[in-house]
């Protein structure tokens, strides 16, 4: 692929801004972050110099989207099967995740971020936990965009720990609606996303949101994660504009507002 000079780059971007509808930006996003190993791999690196590049760059990415307009970003970060990865490159992961919670805690503060993480939390080491925690608390009554960050997260387990609680507090069948689950997943006052957004490639969910993409926009994109910059995000953003949201259903009764 031809590398573009960093001036063609910022030609490109103010292009891609000038076409995005201001009025039509996607509320929450929601970012599968693939093509760690393979960005690594091609540079001639180790896989977790690949976490490294890709956690370098949330930051941009994060005060971009804000700029924009976008109210929640959502990071896969950590799932429940990546624990099943070699124990080398989990513990490093978990080391650059804690290690990304202190370092940008007061930068992401003083841009009016809010903050948490989202998973089995319970599972997670004690430190990754007290850090979120501190972080969350010193960001709660700021006005800016929310940071997701899902570590320990799987969808399945998610729905599971929702019913535990439905069970746990004896609901009865009648009680048990869509709102009913709804309100007991991890983070039940997030909005579902509006686009999903997937680098590296692979068309599928990998266990991320399943209950909350139900009418989710999907984007895949060749991309590796570490390359995804302002312009790929502008192009998924380009591309949800263009989609017709129906919502199960028809095209004219949306144009009617019904
Ligand atoms: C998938 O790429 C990526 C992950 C499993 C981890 C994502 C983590 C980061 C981007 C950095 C840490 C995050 C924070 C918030 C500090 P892969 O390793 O599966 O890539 P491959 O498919 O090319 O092997």
């Amino acid at each position: 692929m031809k590398e573009i000079s960093e001036q063609e780059r910022r030609n490109l971007e103010e292009q891609l801004i000038a076409q995005i509808s201001p009025g039509k930006i996607p509320r929450h996003i929601a970012i599968i972050m693939d093509g760690n190993g393979r960005w690594a791999k091609s540079h001639g690196l180790s896989r977790v110099r690949g976490h490294q590049a890709g956690a370098k760059l949330i930051k941009k990415l994060v005060r971009f989207a804000d700029t924009l307009g976008v109210k929640h970003i959502t990071l896969y970060a950590f799932s429940v099967e990546n624990w099943a990865r070699p124990s080398f490159e989990v513990s490093f992961l978990m080391k650059l995740i804690k290690r990304y919670i202190v370092k940008e805690r007061m930068e992401l503060h003083a841009e009016s971020v809010r903050f948490r993480i989202i998973g089995r939390l319970s599972e997670l080491a004690p430190e990754i936990i007290e850090e979120a925690r501190i972080s969350t608390e010193l960001m709660a009554n700021n006005s800016g965009l929310t940071l997701n960050l899902c570590i320990n997260y799987g969808g399945r387990t998610e729905i599971v720990d929702a019913v535990k609680k439905i069970v746990a507090e004896g609901l009865t069948v009648e009680k048990i609606t869509e709102s009913a689950i709804a309100q007991r997943l991890y983070a039940a006052d997030l909005p579902d996303p509006d686009l999903i957004i997937r680098t590296s490639g692979e068309m599928r969910l990998s266990n991320f949101l399943i209950w909350q993409s139900a009418y989710s926009e999907l984007y895949v994109t060749d991309v590796l994660w570490p390359d995804f910059d302002e312009v790929e995000f502008l192009k998924a953003i380009l591309s949800y504009q263009g989609r017709e949201r129906r919502f199960g259903k028809t095209g004219e009764q949306m144009a009617e507002g019904n």
